[in-house]
């Protein structure tokens, strides 16, 4: 990313963040429009506690745009947690989607297409590398140990 996108989307978050509780309840309005199947995932957690989390997400995508290589071992186990909390691939274009128009109807005219394309870019590097990661994972029950530590099968070499 350029230093003028990470500068753009430092001061955005900041903005954002001072609004944290209306912002959270657009994003989960916006989330379960696209998709009203991922409610289960979050099963009962009151909207506080679902707040703290999107921005517990954000603040790992801001703090992450210097130098996304050091947060990647970060972001590949919290994958793995989202292999366990039912996350699939194609939930991470939902969740882009609904962030995105989140932050659009939260700055209004002021969300120009430098400062879309900026949240856009930051949120693919980081989805890109939790679904990599998350390919690693058997879905139910088989950590990526387990399939790390499995000797490798019997005629390869
Ligand atoms: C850039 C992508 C994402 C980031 C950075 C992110 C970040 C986080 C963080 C920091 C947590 C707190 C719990 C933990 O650390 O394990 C969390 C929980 C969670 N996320 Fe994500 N997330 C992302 C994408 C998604 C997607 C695509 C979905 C699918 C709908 C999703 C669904 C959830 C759920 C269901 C929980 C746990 C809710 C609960 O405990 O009830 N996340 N996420």
């Amino acid at each position: 990313m350029h230093d003028d996108q990470i500068a753009l989307l430092e001061t955005s978050f900041a903005e954002v963040s001072l609004s944290r509780d209306a912002a959270s309840v657009l994003f989960y309005e916006r989330l379960f429009v696209h998709d009203p199947a991922l409610k289960r995932l979050f099963g009962d957690t009151d909207m506080t506690g679902q707040g703290q989390k999107l921005f517990a997400a954000l603040d790992l995508v801001v703090a992450s745009l210097r130098s996304l290589d050091k947060v990647v071992p970060m972001l590949e186990q919290l994958a793995v947690r989202h292999v366990r909390y039912g996350v699939r691939d194609a939930h991470y274009a939902t969740v882009g989607a609904a962030l995105i128009e989140t932050l659009s109807l939260y700055f209004g005219p002021r969300f120009s297409m430098d400062l879309r394309r900026a949240w856009s870019d930051a949120y693919e590097a980081v989805a890109g590398v939790m679904i990599a990661a998350a390919h690693g994972v058997a879905p139910e029950g088989e950590g990526a140990a387990t399939i790390l530590s499995r000797p490798a099968s019997a005629g390869t070499l």
